[in-house]
């Protein structure tokens, strides 16, 4: 039996980061029931149902949409889904938990966090790095002024292989489907928004991403409100793994967070001194922090607290995607104040 005032919730896409937030929604919360998956897919969502002995699954999120006993949603579908679901949930009352990003256009972002805004419902978006134990301890650290004034920032986000080929033609591009991470990173390590982006990027992994108009590497240099200068180096393949680091050096000191590994033997013998690689990828490396964020997101609703990470946390990282995009293109430093959306109409 599940307490009678537990959160309802539905998850909407049962696809890689549906199953996890799922599966964490019905083992790892507390004060929730995961009560109902969709997918268009309605055998992603049944046996993702099955296992996990949820008793609804259906291929059509409306179903969710128009339960009145169901609270919050997940939304964890393509990317090209989320603003619209987005908006239909506000106005059905429900609070929202959205994956990253909101949407690749402006306009559709601002017309969906303006839905949120008249509901008054809450929104959290799925910046889970912000709650990984060791970006958040960088971040309490310079918050407290332990590190003096920040100066330098340094963000290494490299994949440890790239993804297929359908999945980057609707992800965006590399700068709105990962670097969007690194550069919510920048923002949240820093304490200061980002002025300015100049990028140098190139297709040196797989030419068949070059062919789909995107690139694999990039280094982007940012430029902070606050004085403050940083880096960031992407590349979708790293041959020893997934290499997530951050740096950030100040007038009084530094602060650097390393790579997990599975373990942390190290083996010395005639050839060398060998430890583990970093663990494998997102799902294994930010395991803690998926739990965290959701987590985070119930605690926000139950205490009426603002969510973590906003819709307009989530809407500045894909203003910098553009901005570096355009830099790339141009080869030129392009300000933020550079890339602006259609106003709104009001109704
Ligand atoms: N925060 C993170 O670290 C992280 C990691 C991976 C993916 N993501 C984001 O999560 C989203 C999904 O990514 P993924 O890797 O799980 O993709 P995926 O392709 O594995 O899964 C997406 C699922 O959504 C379903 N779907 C599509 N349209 C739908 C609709 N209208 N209603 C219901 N279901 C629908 C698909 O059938 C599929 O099962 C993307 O926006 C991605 O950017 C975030």
């Amino acid at each position: 039996m599940t307490p009678k005032n537990n959160l309802r919730f539905g998850v909407i896409g049962a696809g890689r980061i549906g199953k996890i937030h799922a599966e964490n929604l019905a083992t790892h919360i507390p004060g929730v029931e995961l009560a109902a998956i969709a997918d268009v897919d309605l055998k992603a969502a049944e046996d993702l149902a099955a296992r996990l002995h949820i008793p609804k699954a259906v291929d059509n999120y409306q179903a969710i949409l128009s339960d009145p006993t169901i609270a919050a949603v997940a939304i964890c579908s393509s990317t090209d889904t989320h603003a619209r679901i987005v908006s239909e949930a506000a106005q059905a009352g429900k609070h929202i938990f959205c994956e990253k990003p909101i949407a690749l256009d402006l306009k559709t972002i601002d017309a969906a966090l303006d839905a949120v805004d008249k509901a008054g419902v809450k929104l959290q978006i799925g910046f889970n790095r912000r709650f990984d134990p060791n970006f958040r301890k960088v971040h309490t650290m310079i918050a407290e002024g332990r590190i003096g004034t920040p100066q330098i920032v340094r963000i290494t986000s490299r994949d440890p292989a790239p993804p297929p080929i359908s999945y980057v033609n609707v992800s965006g591009g590399m700068f709105l489907d990962m670097t969007i991470h690194d550069f919510d990173m920048a923002r949240y390590l820093s304490g200061s928004e980002v002025e300015e982006v100049y990028t140098a990027a190139g297709v040196m992994v797989d030419p068949n991403i070059g062919e789909a108009g995107d690139v694999d590497t990039a280094v982007i240099t940012l430029r902070f409100a606050n004085g403050a200068i940083g880096t960031i180096d992407n590349s979708r393949k790293a041959i020893y793994g997934y290499d997530q680091r951050v740096e950030v050096f100040g007038s009084e000191g530094m602060l650097q967070a390393h790579n997990n590994t599975p373990d942390n033997h190290v083996y010395s013998n005639a050839d060398g001194v060998h430890s583990p690689k970093p663990l494998y990828f997102f799902l294994e490396r930010y395991a803690v922090s998926f739990i965290a964020e959701l987590r985070a997101f119930v605690q926000s609703i139950q205490e009426n607290s603002s969510p973590l990470v906003t819709g307009i946390d989530g809407r500045i990282p894909v203003v910098m995607g553009m901005a570096a995009k355009k830099s790339y293109l141009e080869n030129r430093p392009v300000k933020l104040s550079e890339i602006t959306a259609p106003v709104l109409q009001p109704d």
